[in-house]
């Protein structure tokens, strides 16, 4: 009789083991998601922003083919093409910096594209600068989607 019941107390250590290793797993797997489901919500909230401000100059795929393109003096850069021109590395900070027009970037700042930094502070009301930067990291991670 001994034996069945300390039989019975490790068959029901294992089952409370195998319950709380799935529990861990499945927890595990939906902060994942979670994860997974806001950096969507950015690069959608990116694209949207893409279209409303970006695509007059850049075109509505982004090749550098919008309706101001003829009439610039600097044609506006294919941006499928980031990573491709520069080794197929796509430098996030360095795109986010030229999009936002605060500093002198090196072969950019033309002054044909608008600093945004300073743009979208009025346009869309933000006062809160970590959000308007934010908001230009969420382009940048939907320029990074399109690459070619
Ligand atoms: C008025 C036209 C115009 C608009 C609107 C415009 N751009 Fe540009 N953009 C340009 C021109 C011209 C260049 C090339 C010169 C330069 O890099 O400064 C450029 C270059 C860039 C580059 C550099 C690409 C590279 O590979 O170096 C990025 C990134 C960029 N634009 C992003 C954006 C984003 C994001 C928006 C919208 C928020 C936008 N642009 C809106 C004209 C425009």
């Amino acid at each position: 009789m001994k034996s069945i019941n300390h039989k019975r107390r490790s068959f029901s250590h294992f089952v409370l083991a195998f319950l709380l290793i799935t529990g861990l797993a499945v927890f595990a797997f939906s902060c994942g998601e979670a994860t997974a489901i806001t950096e969507n919500t950015d690069i959608v909230e990116g694209s949207e922003w893409f279209t409303s401000y970006c695509i007059i100059c850049h075109g509505e795929n982004a090749d550098g083919k919008g309706n101001m393109a003829s009439i610039l003096n600097t044609l506006p850069l294919d941006l499928t093409s980031i990573a491709k021109r520069r080794n197929g590395v796509f430098p996030d900070s360095e795109i986010a910096k030229i999009i936002a027009g605060r500093e002198n970037v090196p072969g950019h700042s033309t002054g044909e594209m608008p600093a945004w930094w300073e743009t979208f502070k009025k346009s869309e009301g933000i006062t809160d600068e970590k959000v308007l930067q934010e908001k230009i990291d969420n382009i940048v991670a939907y320029l990074k989607t399109i690459q070619k």
